[in-house]
């Protein structure tokens, strides 16, 4: 039988089984998904974004599906650090795959916080900085969309963190490149591209938004041509390693992203049609790689003819 091909990748002195992620806020705290999935067989889980204090979120309507995507509100709800860390983290240094926790704050002192609570836990993999939240009023994307508030967050962040820093930016840039720089100048050891796109739908029967707090973040599909841009153009100007990830929803999706210069993937919305969705992407890219007679899933990284 054919040597399966190697699906193993290395960046920022993270170690993953396979490049497939499941992405922050689709994928609940992993423990919600065991009973469709084998979850050691995926690459890694990012989990909800955690905040210093528990956040209910936003009021309903948070969800509404549009064209090829889908446009959401949460408002960042989660346990707060102090429960994940006591009730969420037990089962999860149980799965046996890479554990990203997705750290955010209303202020720079708020993500210091939280890293450093969450440095005394053990079983996590990396932090990922959610500076690109478009869902709530203060921090989030305020963060994200200015390259010298980029830079100081994640140089202090990174210097309280006995962890890899990964940070994920905002789409929602004129030029997504110098906000890429900015998180590498503050000493990122890689980068999320990206979270969603700032976006809003109204009802014309009720002259309503469809969404409570008007705007929402679009993801799905109908954004991966665009966060896949994003993707080629940093990698192609810095040599910090990238997790892509906006709309894959396949192992073709995935491997475009690979060509493009990620080094993994992450899969968000599709969970919500799928909930075995990363697995369906790593099983399809495995199957790719097969057929292509490819050894590895390394050889495919930034390989994009031109
Ligand atoms: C319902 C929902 C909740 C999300 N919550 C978070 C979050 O807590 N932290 C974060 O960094 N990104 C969050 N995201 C963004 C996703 O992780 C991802 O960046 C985005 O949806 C694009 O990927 P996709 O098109 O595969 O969904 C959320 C997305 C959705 C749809």
């Amino acid at each position: 039988m054919a040597q399966l091909p190697d699906l193993s990748v290395e960046f920022a002195g993270i170690s993953l089984r396979n490049p497939v992620i499941a992405a922050s806020g689709t994928f609940g705290y992993g423990e919600e998904f065991a009973k469709f999935s084998d979850l050691c067989q995926i690459g890694g889980i990012s989990v909800k974004g955690t905040s210093a204090h528990p956040i209910d979120g936003n009021p309903p309507p948070r969800l509404f599906p549009t064209a090829s995507g889908m446009l959401n509100s949460i408002g960042l709800e989660n346990v707060g650090v102090d429960a994940f860390m006591r009730d969420k983290m037990p089962f999860l240094r149980g799965v046996g795959c890479a554990i990203f926790v997705n750290v955010f704050g209303f202020t720079e002192d708020e993500y210091v916080e939280v890293v450093e609570k969450l440095n005394t836990c053990e079983g996590i993999t990396a932090y990922e900085l959610n500076i690109s939240c478009p869902n709530t009023e203060h921090g989030g994307m305020v963060f994200g969309t200015n390259p010298g508030l980029t830079t100081r967050l994640t140089r202090r962040v990174k210097d309280r963190s006995r962890r890899p820093i990964v940070v994920k930016l905002s789409p929602n840039v004129t030029d997504i490149v110098e906000l890429a720089r900015a998180a590498q100048d503050g000493g990122a050891d890689a980068l999320s591209v990206a979270n969603t796109y700032l976006g809003m739908a109204i009802d014309v029967e009720t002259f309503k938004p469809r969404i409570h707090n008007i705007t929402g973040g679009l993801s799905g599909p109908a954004i991966k041509p665009i966060t896949l841009r994003m993707v080629y153009q940093i990698t192609r100007a810095l040599a910090i390693p990238v997790i892509g990830l906006g709309g894959i929803a396949t192992g073709t999706d995935a491997v475009e992203y690979l060509l493009a210069g990620a080094t993994a993937v992450q899969v968000g919305t599709a969970n919500f049609h799928d909930p075995r969705a990363p697995l369906h992407v790593l099983k399809q890219m495995q199957r790719f790689l097969q057929r292509r007679g490819h050894s590895g899933v390394r050889s495919l990284i930034g390989k994009m003819n031109q």
